[in-house]
């Protein structure tokens, strides 16, 4: 998959897959494919590709920004430019082009790793992360392969994914210093210490490391509950195949919606702690969260979705007014 096992004069490797070209510099990811290249800085990039790689292609859509992008189609996926872009379109000039899922994971894994430099985390806020510019500079496998959570039944079970302490690596971060700490008490009868569990979610949070990744702390059959602490821009735009659900926990999101296909712009929305919204089906979305904040994201990971709705069995919305 490496076109040159020789790095490139910044110390980078080029990757191809199919007819697509990935080559990166000291300051841009540069895209080429059969008729057409793009260029996007690159420590946008990074976040990029960090999420879409962690996230196994995610929900629908994953835009890099508005050319560049994925869409899963779990099992394979698609590797696009322009696919969604209202004037790439109308001048004939998108470019799709379909892999198997762990074809493009390997190859999108391996140019995370070779692109990112010791100093930077794709994960952190831009204030707690050093640069990702310059010439090749180390490595962070670290910070690129972190654990993804994802409980079975819910954090906190037992043999499931484990609270957050300061013993375990989790200090708690610095926009959320004011975060009660305290532990629920729960007394359950004997025989039922397996069944009757809780946790403190702000507590939980304020001790997330990461930013725009939500982790899986619950699961009732489909029924994902997925929080995740946001600051600075969600490094992708997400365009949805199934609704999600938005209940904002604290602090405030803004987020830009546009139509899923084109692009064109839909609405602002400004989410204020305790505001819930539901993302329709067929929109995009991007997020802009000025200090650090708790979102929850409320996810039905149902298999069957992406087809009732892309065929209009079912309305892109869950409510209407
Ligand atoms: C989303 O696209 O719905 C999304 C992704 C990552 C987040 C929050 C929301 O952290
Ligand atoms: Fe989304």
């Amino acid at each position: 998959m490496k076109t040159e096992n020789r790095p490139n004069r910044h110390g980078y490797h080029t990757f191809t897959l199919g007819a697509f070209g990935f080559e990166r510099d000291e300051y841009f990811a540069h895209v080429a494919w059969t008729n057409g290249r793009h260029l996007m800085q690159i420590d946008a990039f990074l976040r990029a590709l960090q999420r879409d790689v962690a996230w196994g292609f995610f929900y629908g859509v994953v835009n890099f920004d508005g050319v560049i992008g994925t869409m899963n189609h779990y099992g394979t996926v698609d590797l696009f430019a322009g696919r969604f872009n209202a004037h790439y379109r109308k001048a004939g000039l998108d470019y799709v082009e379909t892999f198997e899922t762990p074809l493009l994971q390997r190859v999108f894994a391996a140019m995370l790793e070779d692109w990112t430099n010791a100093a930077f985390d794709p994960f952190a806020s831009p204030e707690e992360t050093g640069s990702a510019f310059g010439p090749k500079n180390g490595a962070n496998k670290r910070a690129i392969t972190r654990h993804r959570v994802t409980a079975r039944r819910m954090v906190g079970c037992p043999g499931d994914e484990t609270t957050r302490s300061d013993e375990n690596g989790f200090p708690i971060n610095r926009h959320f210093a004011d975060v009660g700490q305290e532990a629920p008490d729960v007394e359950p009868e004997p025989g039922f210490e397996n069944e009757v569990v809780a946790f403190n979610l702000f507590a939980y949070l304020s001790r997330s490391d990461v930013t725009w990744n939500p982790s899986v702390v619950s699961v009732c059959k489909a029924s994902l509950y997925c929080p995740t602490t946001e600051e600075y821009i969600l490094p992708v735009i997400h365009g949805n195949d199934r609704v999600e659900w938005f209940v904002q926990l604290s602090d405030e999101i803004h987020w830009e919606v546009e139509d899923r296909d084109s692009g064109a712009p839909r609405a602002r929305v400004v989410m204020k702690a305790g505001d819930v919204a539901a993302m329709p089906a067929d929109i995009r979305h991007r997020g802009f969260s000025p200090k650090r904040s708790m979102l929850l994201v409320w996810e039905n990971a149902s298999p069957e979705l992406p087809d009732l709705y892309a065929s209009g069995k079912m309305p892109p919305v869950p409510v209407e007014f």
